[in-house]
This record gives C-alpha cells, structure tokens and sequence, in this order.
C-alpha cells in the first residue's frame, strides 16, 4: 500500500473506537494531504474497520460509510502497528476508552485511566523527534499532567542520541454518537487547550481546513479537560432537570411534551436536551458526573459534588421507576409474562449500548421473572448478552438469583418487531428509533396476548392510532 503523501503532516490515531474511528476518518476526507493511521490493539476492530466489503465496519453512524469509501487506502489506515505508526507520528491522538474504575481507590466513580498510561508509556518509548500528543479521551481534570510527566521523565532519561520533545495538548471530543459526522463536519466550537503555542497552531492547523477559526477556541490545559466535564454535566443536568418533571406531569395531567415546548420556547432556555426519557446513558454522561463529583469531593467541595451527584441520582430513579410502573399495570405480577423490548442502544442512530437504560430496565423485569423478546435494528445478540452479563459481573445481588444463573432462558433476540410481539403482555419501547414511529398496532395487536399494553418511554407513538386498536397505552410525562 503506497503511504507516502506530500505532507509535511503525519497523524497517528490510538484507539478506532467510536470516538477515533469517526474523528479520524472526517479529517482524512477533509485533509486529503495529510496521512492518518488508527491504530488499536484489539485486532479483530482493525481487521473489521478494514472489511472490503463494508460489512463488518464495527461502528454504525449514519454517514460514515461513504467518507470511508472515499479516504480508506488513500491517506486513511487501520491497522495494529501501534509502535510503529507512533514512532512516525507528528501528531497522535489518544482516543482509548476510560470507563470508570471497578476496583481499588475511587471504585464505582473514578476513570479508569489504565490504557491511557499504557498508551502514554508506548508514546515516551517509541515517539520519535518533535511529537505533539492530543488527549481525546474524555479524561478526568489533570489528566494531561500524568501524560506529561511520563513523557518528561522518558526525554529525561532517554540515553539515545536522538532528542525527544513532547508537547501536550487537550482537544476534548463533543460529537454525539448517531449524529458524529455531522457534529464532526460542523462543530459548534473545537476545543484545545495547552501552554506550546506552536503545538496548539499546528493542530488548529487541521480543523482550519473546515471549522472557521473563530469557532476553534484556545485555553490553558486545566480549563480546556473542565469544560469538556462541565459541558457533560450541564447536558445530563437537563435531562434530569425534565425527567423529574415528567414524574409530575403524571400525576397532575400536564403532558411533558407540551411542557418541553413551552419552556424550550424561551431563547434563554432553549428547545434542545429537554426530551424527557428513560434516562440518559452513553459512555460520557454518567462517567464525567462521577468524575465530577469525585473531583469536588478531593478538593473539599462536598455541596457542589452533592449537586451534581443529584443529577445522577435522577437518572438512576428515572429507569427504576418505568420498570415499576410496567410492573404496576401487569397486575404487580410480571412473573413467566413475556415482554417485548423494543430498542436496547442508548439512542437511535448507535449500535452501541454502553450505560443504555434497557440494561437497568431489562435487569429489573427479567429479576422480577418476566421473559424478555427484545428487537434493536442495529445491536447485535451478542453485544446484548454481553451487556446483561457484564451488569451481573458488577452486581452480586442479583448475580445470586437462581433465575439468571442461565440468562439465555430468560431473553431472546428478534429481527422483526411482529415475532418480538407474538403472546406478549406488554410492548416496552425504551430506544427512539425511526422505525418504532410507523408500527401498524393493528397487526401488533393482533397477535399480544389480551388485555395488552404498551408503554412508551420515547414518546414516538401516535397515542390515538395505538388506542384505536384496543391497546392499553403508557406514555411517559403523560401517564
Ligand atoms: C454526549 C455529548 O452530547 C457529547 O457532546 C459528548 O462528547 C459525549 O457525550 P452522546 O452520549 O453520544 O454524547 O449522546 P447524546 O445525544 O448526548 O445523548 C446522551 C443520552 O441522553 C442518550 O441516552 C439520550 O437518549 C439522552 N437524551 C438526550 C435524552 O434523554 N433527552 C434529550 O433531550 C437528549
Ligand atoms: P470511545 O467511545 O472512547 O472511542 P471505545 O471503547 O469505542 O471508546 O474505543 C477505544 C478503543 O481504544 C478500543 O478499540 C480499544 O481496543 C483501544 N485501545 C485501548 N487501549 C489501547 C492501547 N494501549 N493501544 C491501542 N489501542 C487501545
């Protein structure tokens, strides 16, 4: 495969996950001169991103395919080199994953930063020259600083002739996952912070080729890693905010959509991030509140990391009371009932699952006996099992009810959302996908076992078209 450009630019991008994969394949379609190379070390993401035939590409957004086409094998590679494309590298970006710590010292709340030291470590001992490092992993605050001084400590010690510099960046990543190309190709703002101002040039060099360089903003490190934690917890906050409104629509009669309207109607509010649901999941949200709050605590603010805490706290009620409320008009007995699931990623538009609310929600029903037909157009079986056995790995309560020693007797995956609904009680819609908006209830109907519900957590149907054909219908914020 010919690699050599006429560039004086040569990138190197750690991790293809859903942060790397779609962040680099956007500034290789829009910087045709400049070589990207992602690199992972778990071979079969490389070997899928890699597919010829576009199959197995491991990551669904919507338009991600035809850039794809367009930039792989000319200036955009996958594959598993990492020291090698490391040592060629003029840029690298860290994109590994940071899930939150499941043992030892802040458990349950603090980032997991194990692979982004290992990447720091591989970057000390295999960069080569002037080499600029861009964290883009959602990292806690001071990250960068345990980048630095591995990276120092390497130029320090480096006994070779050749000289070693590093110059370490903060470019935190907003895209959201199902909309990331378009968030990709028009960013609101791009975000990098550090104190080499001929680093920060060089990679605002890059965005300039598409973003206008009064949206690329320039700050210290420290500021450049809050603002990507503060611009999480203010989107959770919101979500928060009108979920535990929508409880209280319930009960008054208010109707939370037309509430969301009403007050989204106000330019000092805003219309965006006031969808009431069953409460947001994702890899950012949950994570960079925790990572908040644990910060606060450390320095002493115990009210401020209570206030954000609440935001999560919030969340957590949301998915606990749907599972109730389902339990509440099958009679408070869901026990051998079956139920369909339509939806299990965390959003429409993403085939990933990561902190989605159908893990919770299906955790609780399946715990309380209820078999579950669940139905996602783009999450796999296998990623679902995955995720239910991952959540009883973390949690011993329920790991010891005997009903879920075998978890494949008490769920099974459908293609189509008719199979999904044949003899069920209930049809809970948890995932806003398109294709949940047009169901004909009437066939659905047909086959569910009487008297039957459906409970809309997304508000995505038609009350009276569902109604119309004998349904009981639930919807959240209405009741
Ligand atoms: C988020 C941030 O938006 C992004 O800037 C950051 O870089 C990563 O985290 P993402 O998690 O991919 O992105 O998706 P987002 O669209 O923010 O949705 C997060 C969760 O909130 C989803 O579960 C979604 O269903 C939920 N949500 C979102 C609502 O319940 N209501 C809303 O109005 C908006
Ligand atoms: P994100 O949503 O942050 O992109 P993902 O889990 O989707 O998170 O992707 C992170 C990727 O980083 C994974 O494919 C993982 O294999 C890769 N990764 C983790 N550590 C390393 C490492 N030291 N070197 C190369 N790749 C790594």
């Amino acid at each position: 495969m010919q690699k050599v450009l006429d560039s004086n630019i040569r990138i190197c991008c750690i991790g293809a996950g859903y942060v790397g994969g779609p962040s680099m394949v956007v500034i290789a379609d829009k910087c045709p001169e400049i070589l990207v190379n992602v690199v992972d070390i778990n071979p079969d993401r490389i070997k899928n991103w890699n597919d010829e035939e576009y199959k197995e590409i491991p990551i669904f957004e919507p338009n991600l395919l035809p850039l794809l086409k367009r930039t792989r094998g000319k200036n955009l590679f996958f594959s598993t080199d990492v020291h090698q494309e490391i040592s060629l590298a003029d840029i690298i970006f860290i994109c590994v994953n940071t899930p939150t710590k499941q043992i030892g010292v802040g458990a349950g709340r603090a980032s997991n930063l194990q692979w982004l030291e290992l990447c720091a470590r591989e970057i000390a001992t295999h960069a080569k020259g002037n080499t600029i490092v861009v964290e883009k992993s959602t990292v806690p605050v001071k990250t960068a600083e345990v980048i630095k001084d591995i990276l120092i400590t390497e130029t320090i010690n480096n006994i070779s002739k050749e000289k070693k510099y590093f110059s370490v960046l903060s470019n935190p990543e907003f895209l959201s996952e199902g909309n990331a190309i378009k968030d990709l190709q028009d960013p609101d703002r791009i975000l990098i912070g550090g104190d080499n101002i001929n680093a920060i040039d060089k990679l605002s060099s890059i965005y300039e080729h598409w973003v206008p360089k009064d949206k690329i903003i320039k700050t210290n490190l420290w500021s450049s890693e809050l603002s990507k934690l503060t611009a999480n917890a203010f989107l959770a906050q919101r979500i928060s905010s009108i979920n535990s409104i929508s409880a209280l629509c319930e009960i008054t009669g208010a109707d939370i959509k037309e509430v969301s309207k009403a007050i989204g109607g106000d330019k000092r509010i805003g219309n965006k991030f006031i969808s009431s649901g069953p409460g947001f999941g994702g890899s950012c949200f949950k994570k960079d509140l925790l990572n908040l709050t644990y910060l606060c605590e450390y320095y002493g603010l115990s009210e401020v990391a209570l206030y954000w805490n609440q935001v999560l706290e919030i969340n957590n009620w949301q998915q606990k009371r749907i599972s109730k409320v389902v339990i509440e008009k099958l009679f408070r007995n869901i026990s051998g009932k079956k139920i369909a699931i339509f939806g299990f990623a965390f959003k429409a538009d993403t085939n990933d699952t990561r902190e989605s609310p159908s893990i919770n929600i299906c955790m609780d029903l399946i715990n309380e006996g209820a078999v579950l037909k669940i139905h996602d157009p783009k999450v796999k079986e296998i990623e679902i099992q995955k995720a239910f056995e991952d959540f009883l790995e973390n949690n011993k309560e329920l790991k010891n009810n005997k009903k879920l020693i075998d978890l494949r007797k008490v769920w099974n995956y459908y293609d189509s959302i008719y199979d999904a609904s044949k003899n069920v009680d209930a049809i809970l819609i948890l995932t806003e996908w398109s294709n949940y908006k047009t169901i004909s209830w009437e066939e659905i109907y047909k086959v569910m076992r009487k008297p039957a519900w459906v409970f809309d957590t997304r508000l995505v149907t038609n009350p009276d078209e569902v109604k119309k054909n004998g349904i009981k219908l639930w919807v959240l914020g209405q009741g």
